[in-house]
């Protein structure tokens, strides 16, 4: 039996779902992450419910989820602490004001004594918006207009940054001198004259461009290690790189943490590596599923927005929903020892897929820090963008998810995306996908 009937005979709900929301919503879904053209063929599961580690789909499949809602399910499905904090506080204030309230100053304190680079912080609602705000929070402090982004980095769909992420190399000419290219159509081709685009993990090229035009930057913005690419960490140095060559031009470093925030230490990719950015983004673990996302700095880089003379607004910005969540999300992530523990249960299950896909004969190998990694189908480590484009065996990553969500463990389709461990994962569940994987490894090795 193939997959895809194995898949339809088991997920036959999902399938009637399916067809049905394509009458009246774009494409079936809600993102366009969720599309068959990103991985989720022949049509994404419906899901009934999720419940700490694991989630159900509309047929009573059940599996352990390293998907997490793309991640911001850190604290798991449903964790009662920040669901009640939620509820209680919309049964006792409302849901949103338009003005500020106490409950608003408690969540951003938190963050504060969270981050080492945040000071100040305003709330948001996408990790798109707060790039967004950033970003160009970024041009009005400096006064500048260049960015400088990375390929194989996300950071949102809006037009000031939706460049070069998967980019086709053949498009994007010479790693050394990489042109902007626009990650989809409709975003003005004018724009790219206010981009640099440079390959990630490569300090001469960085080094040379700030040379050359570091008094026309107005930021760097990175992913501090690269999760939108599988995963990449940053070689030893490069971070400090760019922090030292962005201080010394006058640019803003910002730190995209929407997915690194609170995701392997508290204070995310900045306290783990230490080092600090001007700017911070985050969104996904900030409100341990709710939706949130926030823009926070230094009182000098956040200083316009004090004073009014750089507009963030939103209507929904700061809402209860969202200060409620952060507000008890941060309580729990305080909790001493927690991290420690889900690092190293991450750990545990990381190199044992790696040692179960080398042990079948596959060119394998994991990177990751622990509640977040990715196994990497592929003949040579890889350092950025061009490296995965040219090296990571993508049929054969999508082959291995095939072969996991038929046995329980679900995780995203594709080798650019990444697997997250929840802080409630259990030492069962990394028994239960080892053992999958054992299964779905040989099963792979017999039919190559
Ligand atoms: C690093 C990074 N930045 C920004 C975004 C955009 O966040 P959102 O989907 O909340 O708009 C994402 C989303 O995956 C991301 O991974």
């Amino acid at each position: 039996m193939t997959f895809e009937d194995d898949y339809r005979r088991r997920t036959a709900t999902s399938a009637q779902l399916f067809e049905r929301a394509s009458r009246s919503i774009p494409g079936g879904v809600g993102s366009t992450a969720r599309t068959i053209k990103h991985g989720w063929a022949p049509y994404p599961l419906f899901i009934a419910e999720g419940q700490g580690s694991r989630i159900t789909d509309v047929d009573g499949n059940e599996y352990v989820d390293y998907l997490l809602g793309l991640g911001p399910m850190i604290l798991g499905h449903r964790h009662p602490v920040v669901t009640k904090a939620v509820a209680d506080a919309i049964g006792e204030y409302g849901t949103c004001f338009g003005l500020p309230y106490e409950l608003e100053v408690q969540a951003a304190e938190k963050v504060v004594a969270a981050v080492p680079g945040i000071e100040q912080v305003r709330f948001t609602n996408s990790g798109s918006e707060a790039v967004g705000a950033a970003v160009r929070l970024a041009r009005a402090t400096t006064g500048r207009r260049l960015v400088v982004r990375f390929e194989g980095h996300y950071h949102g769909w809006q037009d000031t940054v939706y460049w070069s992420n998967h980019v086709d190399p053949e498009l994007a000419g010479p790693a050394d001198h990489p042109r902007p290219v626009a990650a989809g159509p409709g975003v003005p081709h004018e724009l790219s004259d206010t981009l640099v685009v440079l390959t990630w993990n490569d300090p001469e090229s960085f080094t040379r461009l700030m040379a050359e035009r570091g008094e026309e930057i107005a930021a760097v913005i990175t992913e501090a290690a690269v999760f939108n690419t599988g995963c990449i960490l940053p070689e030893p140095g490069y971070l400090e790189l760019l922090r030292a060559e962005t201080k010394k031009y006058g640019a803003l470093l910002i730190f995209d943490e929407v997915i690194t925030g609170f995701r392997f230490a508290r204070g995310g990719a900045q306290e783990y590596f230490g080092v600090t950015p001007d700017l911070t983004t985050l969104a996904k673990g900030l409100g341990g599923g709710f939706p949130v996302a926030a823009i926070g700095g230094s009182t000098e880089a956040m200083r316009m927005i004090a004073e009014g003379r750089y507009s963030h607004s939103g209507t929904y910005n700061a809402n209860v929903v969202q200060c409620a969540a952060v507000s008890a999300t941060m309580d729990v992530l305080a909790e001493p020892g927690i991290y420690d523990r889900a690092r190293k249960l991450g750990d545990r299950l990381a190199e044992g897929l790696r040692g179960l896909a080398v042990d079948n004969g596959f060119d394998a190998y994991v990177e990751g820090l622990g509640t977040v990694f990715q196994l990497w189908f592929a003949s040579r480590p890889i350092k950025n963008w061009r490296d995965a484009a040219a090296y990571a065996d993508e049929a054969l990553f999508t082959r291995w998810y095939q072969e996991m969500s038929l046995r329980g463990v679900l995780f995203h389709p594709l080798q650019f995306e990444n697997l997250f461990v929840s802080l409630v994962h259990t030492d069962a569940d990394i028994d239960q996908t080892l053992n999958a994987a054992g299964d779905a490894l040989a099963a792979i090795a017999r039919t190559r």
